[in-house]
C-alpha cells in the first residue's frame, strides 16, 4: 500500500482572493459542488489561506474523536471571536479548556437539567398564552425571544427581557459574521459600520455581565443557588477563573445558548407546518404520555417528537459548518493535510449527502427510527468528541418542552415561503420571516 502524500484536490479561484467570491455568493452550493466535483475531502482557498473541506463521515469522526488531539479550534475562529469570547469555553484550548469544561459541567448534569423543565414549560406557556386562533406568528422572532428568556431564567437567574442589550449584541454579532456579505471575510480591525456597531454592542454586553456578577457577589453564598452564574462567580472568588474568563464565558453561553436553539425550533416549525399528519401523530403521542402538562419525566417518552427534531436539525442544522486547524501534518482519507491547514466541517453538505440519505431533501422523521444503516458521523448537528456541544441535552429538552406546550393547544400551517432563503451567518438563519397560522 502506498502512503498518502497528496494534498486534497480542489478548484483554484482567482489570484489573491481565491474562492472567496464563490464562497460568499452561496456557501451552501459551494460546499455541495466541492463535494460532488472533487470528493468528500477537498481543498480550496480564501484570501490566499489554504482550507480543506472535510465532508466524509469517517474523516469527520477522526477529526472530532479518534485523532482529536491533532486538531485545534484554530486561527480563523480564534481571531474572529477573540474580542467576544477568546478566553471562554468555546474558543479556549488545552488545559484552560479542560478546566473550564469541568467547572461548568455540573450545570449540565442530567439531574440538574431536569430541574429546569418547569421553568422552560412556564416560559413556553407565557408565550403561547399571548396567541389566539387564526393568529399569524413569525416563529423565528418569537422563538428567539422565548429561548433567550429560558436561558436567562435557568442559567443566570435574570429576566433578560428587561435588558435589550443582550438581543442587540446578538444581532450585531450575526451581522458581523454574515458570510453572504463579502466583507465578513475581512479582518474585524477594519472600521466598517457593522464592525463598529459590533464592538460597541459587545462592550455594552460585557458591562452588563460584569453588573450581573457584582449583584451575585453581593448575595450571601448560601442564598445564591447553584445556577451557571453562581458557579462561575464562585470560581472567580476562589481565583480559579480570571475576570476575563468569567466575562468571556458569560458571553459564550449567552450567544451559544439561545440563537441555535431558537433556530432549531424555527426549522422544526417550518417542517411540521407543512406536515399536518405529523402534527396529529405528535398530539396523539402527547395525549398518551402526558397528564396535564409536559414534565421532565415525560420528555424521554416523547420518542416521535425526538425524531421530528432530529430530522429538522438534519435538514436545517443551525450550526451549518465549523472549523478546525491541523496542529501537525495528518493523514485523512488517503490525503496529507499539512500542519496549519484550516479545516471546514460542513454539516449542511453532509446532512444532505445522497451517499448516506435517501431523498435527502425530503422531511422524513422515520429515518431516525431503529438502527440506521449509515456512518455515525453522517449526522453531527451538535459536533462530536470531547468538544461536542455541552448544551445539547439542555437544547433538546427545551425544544421538546416548547413544542409539546404549543402542540397541546394549537395546530398550525405555513403561510410563508416553504423554501425560505437562508443566510449563512454565525448560524443558519432564515432570510425572511417564517410564518405560521394558528388553529386552536
Ligand atoms: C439546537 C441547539 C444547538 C446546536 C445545534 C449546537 C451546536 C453546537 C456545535 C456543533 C458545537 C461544536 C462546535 C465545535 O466543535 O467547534 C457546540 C459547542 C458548544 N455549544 Fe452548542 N448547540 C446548541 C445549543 C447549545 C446550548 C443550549 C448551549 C448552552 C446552554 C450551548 C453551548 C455550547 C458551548 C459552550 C459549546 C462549546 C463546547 C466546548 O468546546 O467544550 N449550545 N454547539
Amino acid at each position: 500500500m502506498s502512503t498518502a502524500v497528496d494534498y486534497p484536490p480542489g478548484p483554484r479561484g482567482l489570484p489573491v482572493i481565491g474562492n472567496t467570491v464563490a464562497l460568499s455568493r452561496d456557501i451552501f452550493a459551494f460546499f455541495e459542488e466541492l463535494r460532488d466535483e472533487y470528493g468528500r475531502v477537498a481543498s480550496y482557498d480564501v484570501f490566499g489561506t489554504d482550507a480543506c473541506m472535510i465532508a466524509h463521515p469517517d474523516a469527520i469522526q477522526q477529526v472530532l474523536l479518534g485523532n482529536h488531539e491533532a486538531f485545534e479550534k484554530g486561527e480563523v475562529l480564534t481571531r474572529n471571536l477573540a474580542d467576544a469570547m477568546g478566553e471562554g469555553l468555546f474558543v479556549s484550548g488545552g488545559e484552560q479548556w479542560q478546566n473550564q469544561r469541568s467547572q461548568v459541567q455540573p450545570a449540565f448534569y442530567r439531574e440538574r437539567l431536569t430541574t429546569y423543565v418547569p421553568e422552560m414549560r412556564a416560559t413556553a406557556a407565557e408565550t403561547v398564552d399571548q396567541w389566539h386562533d387564526g393568529m399569524i406568528v413569525d416563529v423565528n422572532d418569537v422563538m428567539t425571544a422565548t429561548t433567550m428568556d429560558v436561558l436567562g431564567r435557568t442559567l443566570f437567574g435574570v429576566d433578560v427581557t428587561d435588558h435589550p442589550v443582550v438581543s442587540e449584541a446578538s444581532e450585531a454579532m450575526l451581522a458581523r459574521f454574515d458570510t453572504s456579505r463579502f466583507w465578513s471575510f475581512l479582518p474585524d480591525r477594519l472600521p466598517t459600520p457593522t464592525n463598529r456597531r459590533y464592538k460597541r454592542k459587545l462592550g455594552e454586553l460585557q458591562e452588563f455581565v460584569d453588573e450581573l456578577a457584582q449583584q451575585r457577589r453581593e448575595q450571601h453564598p448560601e442564598n445564591r443557588g447553584d445556577d451557571l452564574l453562581s458557579i462561575l462567580v464562585g470560581f472567580v472568588e476562589a481565583s480559579d477563573l480570571s475576570q476575563e474568563e468569567f466575562r468571556d464565558n458569560m458571553v459564550t453561553f449567552l450567544f451559544a445558548g439561545h440563537e441555535t436553539t431558537a433556530l432549531g425550533l424555527t426549522y422544526t416549525f417550518l417542517c411540521l407546518a407543512q406536515h399536518p399528519d405529523e402534527q396529529a401523530a405528535l398530539q396523539a403521542e402527547l395525549d398518551a404520555v402526558c397528564d396535564e402538562t409536559v414534565t421532565a419525566e415525560d420528555l424521554p417518552k416523547l420518542e416521535r417528537l425526538d425524531r421530528v427534531i432530529d430530522e429538522a436539525l438534519r435538514l436545517y442544522p443551525p450550526v451549518y459548518m465549523f472549523f478546525r486547524e491541523a496542529a501537525r501534518d495528518v493523514e485523512l482519507q488517503g490525503y496529507t493535510i499539512p500542519e496549519g491547514t484550516t479545516l471546514v466541517l460542513p454539516q449542511w453538505a453532509v446532512h444532505r449527502d445522497p451517499a448516506w440519505w435517501d431523498d435527502p431533501e425530503v422531511f422524513r422523521p422515520k429515518r431516525f427510527a431503529g438502527d440506521p444503516d449509515r456512518p455515525e458521523y453522517a449526522y453531527f448537528p451538535f459536533g462530536g468528541g470531547p468538544r461536542h456541544c455541552i448544551g445539547m441535552r439542555f437544547a433538546r429538552m427545551e425544544m421538546k418542552t416548547i413544542l409539546a406546550t404549543v402542540l397541546d393547544t394549537y395546530t398550525f400551517e405555513l403561510v410563508s415561503d416553504p423554501n425560505p432563503d437562508l443566510i449563512a451567518s454565525t448560524n443558519l438563519k432564515p432570510g425572511g420571516p417564517i410564518e405560521i397560522e394558528l388553529h386552536e
